[in-house]
């Protein structure tokens, strides 16, 4: 089976099946051991929070407040069952969200990044990058050149490791590994991945 065009026209079904398959899957650990250097644990931001699996890990990892932002309608679904005195869920592009500057003990944002178009990309990271506080983490997924999603249809950006390196400029880089491999999808499909999996630290 050759592997499905990612292209922006059935993107919201998508979204709504993997947000679905990815339900009952446990935090990753990546999230893990960011949510643990992350000190204090007053606020953190969900980026592109999907089936609410991050968001609700940090709830319990002691985050006294998380913020998942998405603009899928079934994420905002699922936002029904989180305690609302502890967490707000925003329905709104990354690309319309005022990011709030220096607000965030942690940013995750897990496989959700690459899908802004890459003429918007750079100013949106920066302000994403923005939001952490100085001392505060960001983690999360950027994807590589030689993801089979990388076409020009696709509207998603990708990025060379030096280039992965220069955006996360004024972050120390804690953890940046990188996966170059054929494999599958969570919707079962074949999909050649790349990506950086980010785990930094704000310096200024
Ligand atoms: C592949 S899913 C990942 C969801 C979740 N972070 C996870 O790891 O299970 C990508 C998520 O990003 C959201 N998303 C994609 N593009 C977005 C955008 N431009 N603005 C806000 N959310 C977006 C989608 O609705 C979807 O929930």
């Amino acid at each position: 089976m050759a592997t499905p065009p990612q292209t922006e026209s059935h993107r919201s079904e998508r979204f709504a099946a993997y947000i679905a398959a990815r339900r009952f899957d446990p935090p990753r650990p990546l999230l893990m051991r960011a949510a643990a250097l992350a000190e204090p644990k007053d606020h953190a931001l969900d980026a592109g929070a999907g089936a609410l699996n991050a968001t609700k890990y940090l709830l319990s990892a002691g985050f006294a407040h998380v913020t998942a932002l998405d603009s899928a309608p079934a994420s905002q679904k699922e936002a029904e069952e989180l305690p609302a005195d502890r967490a707000t869920f925003v329905l709104s592009r990354f690309e319309d969200f005022r990011y709030p500057a220096g607000a965030y003990d942690l940013v995750n944002a897990e496989f959700a990044l690459p899908f802004i178009r890459r003429e918007s990309f750079a100013a949106v990271f920066a302000a994403l990058l923005g939001s952490v506080k100085p001392g505060g983490v960001f983690t999360g997924q950027l994807f590589g050149l030689n993801d089979s999603w990388n076409t020009a249809e696709s509207g998603m950006n990708f990025h060379g490791r030096n280039d992965v390196e220069r955006l996360l400029h004024g972050f120390e880089i804690v953890e940046l590994e990188e996966e170059d491999h054929p494999g599958k999808t969570k919707l079962g499909e074949p999909k050649h991945w790349h990506i950086f999996h980010i785990l930094a630290r704000r310096t200024g």
